[in-house]
C-alpha cells in the first residue's frame, strides 16, 4: 500500500495565452474533468517510477523525465529524505502535450504525494515555489499561468510578474474543449512569437494590446453573465492568435466547425500548433451537438465543462 498520494487537475487557458508572456494579463480555469495522481511506495532500493514515459529507476529515466527528476531530488532535500527507498507511481487521464497543463499538474501531485508521504505541511507558498522551479526546468521561460491556476484550483486573473486574482464567476454556459489529437508545440510557438515580435514589434505590440483589452472585457463577463460577449471576445482573441501564427490546420478545421454547429465562440487553448480548442455553447443541448460535429471533424476526445460549477 502506499504511505503518500497526491492529485491535480489540468487547467484550461480561457483568454490571454501567449500575450501572457508579454506581461499582459490572462485568465484561466481549472480543469477538474481530468487528473493526475501520484503515490508514494516503501521500497529498499534505488528510487524508482512508474508512468507512461518510464517504468523502473528514475535516474535511467529519459530526457523528457528531466524536470520531474530534478523536482523529487530537490524536495526530497527539503524534507531532509535521502534519494533511496521509494517508488512513485504516476497515472493521468489529462493528455500530455495538448495545453492542458500536464506538465504543471504532474508536478503538483508529485510534491503533494512526497509532502503527504513524509508528512509535511505543504502551504501554497512553498508549493509554488517547487512547481516553479519543475516549470523553469522544463519550460525555459514559462509565464508561471499554468503553476498558479493548477496550485491555486480557482479561476484566476493572472498577471505576470504582479500576480493572481480570483474572478468571482458568475456564468451560465458550458465550455466545450476539444483535443485535436495533435501534440501542442508550446515551447516553439512561444519562440516563434518572440521572433515575430522582435522583427515587427510594430505589428505585434497592437495584436497584444488587443488581447489585453479582450482579456479585461472578459472577467467583466464573466463576473455579470454576459455569455454572447465572452463568445465574441473568444473568437476575435482566436482570430488575433492565427495572425500571430500559433494556430494549424486541425485548431482551424474545429474552431470553424464549432462556429457553424451554433458556438457562441471558439478559439484554441493554450500555446496553440496543435493542443485543444475550446467552444462556448448556450446549454448543455447545444453542447453535445458541437462535441458531436468536432469528433465527426477528427476530434480525439471532447470534455464538458458547465462554468456555473467553478467553486470561486
Ligand atoms: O500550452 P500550455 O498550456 O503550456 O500554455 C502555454 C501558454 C503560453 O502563454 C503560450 C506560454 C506561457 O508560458 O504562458
Amino acid at each position: 500500500t502506499d504511505f503518500g498520494q497526491g492529485a491535480a487537475s489540468g487547467k484550461i487557458i480561457l483568454m490571454g495565452e501567449h500575450s501572457v508572456v508579454y506581461g499582459k494579463p490572462a485568465i484561466a480555469l481549472p480543469f477538474n474533468q481530468a487528473q493526475i495522481t501520484s503515490k508514494i511506495y516503501k521500497t529498499d532500493k534505488e528510487i524508482t517510477i512508474d508512468c507512461i514515459y518510464h517504468q523502473g529507476e528514475l535516474n535511467t529515466a529519459p530526457d523528457n523525465l528531466y524536470g520531474i527528476k530534478q523536482l523529487i531530488n530537490i524536495v526530497l532535500i527539503y524534507l531532509k529524505q535521502p534519494f533511496f527507498g521509494i517508488h512513485i507511481k504516476i497515472e493521468s487521464n489529462l493528455p500530455s502535450q495538448r495545453g492542458l497543463g500536464s506538465s504543471a499538474a504532474v508536478s503538483i501531485a508529485v510534491v503533494r504525494s512526497l509532502f503527504d508521504a513524509f508528512q509535511v505541511n505543504l502551504t501554497q507558498e512553498t508549493l509554488n515555489h517547487f512547481v516553479e522551479i519543475a516549470e523553469q526546468i522544463h519550460h525555459v521561460n514559462p509565464s508561471g499561468l499554468d503553476a498558479t491556476t493548477i496550485a491555486f484550483g480557482k479561476a484566476v486573473f493572472y498577471q505576470k510578474d504582479i500576480g493572481k486574482s480570483v474572478i468571482p464567476l458568475r456564468m451560465d454556459a458550458i465550455l466545450v474543449v476539444a483535443d485535436t489529437g495533435v501534440k501542442g508545440l508550446t515551447k516553439e510557438a512561444v519562440s516563434d512569437v518572440k521572433k515575430l515580435w522582435k522583427s515587427n514589434p510594430n505589428i505585434i505590440n497592437p495584436i497584444m494590446d488587443r488581447l489585453e483589452e479582450l482579456t479585461n472585457n472578459v472577467k467583466v463577463f464573466l463576473e455579470n453573465n454576459e455569455v454572447v460577449r465572452l463568445g465574441l471576445a473568444m473568437t476575435e482573441a482566436h482570430q488575433l492568435l492565427r495572425s500571430i501564427d500559433v494556430s494549424d490546420d486541425k485548431l482551424e478545421e474545429l474552431v470553424d466547425v464549432a462556429l457553424k454547429s451554433g458556438a457562441l465562440g471558439a478559439k484554441l487553448t493554450g500555446g496553440g500548433k496543435g493542443g485543444c480548442m475550446i467552444a462556448l455553447a448556450t446549454n448543455m443541448e447545444q453542447a453535445i451537438l458541437i462535441a458531436d460535429s468536432l469528433k465527426q471533424s477528427g476530434a480525439a476526445h471532447t470534455w464538458f465543462y458547465d462554468l456555473k460549477e467553478i467553486i470561486t
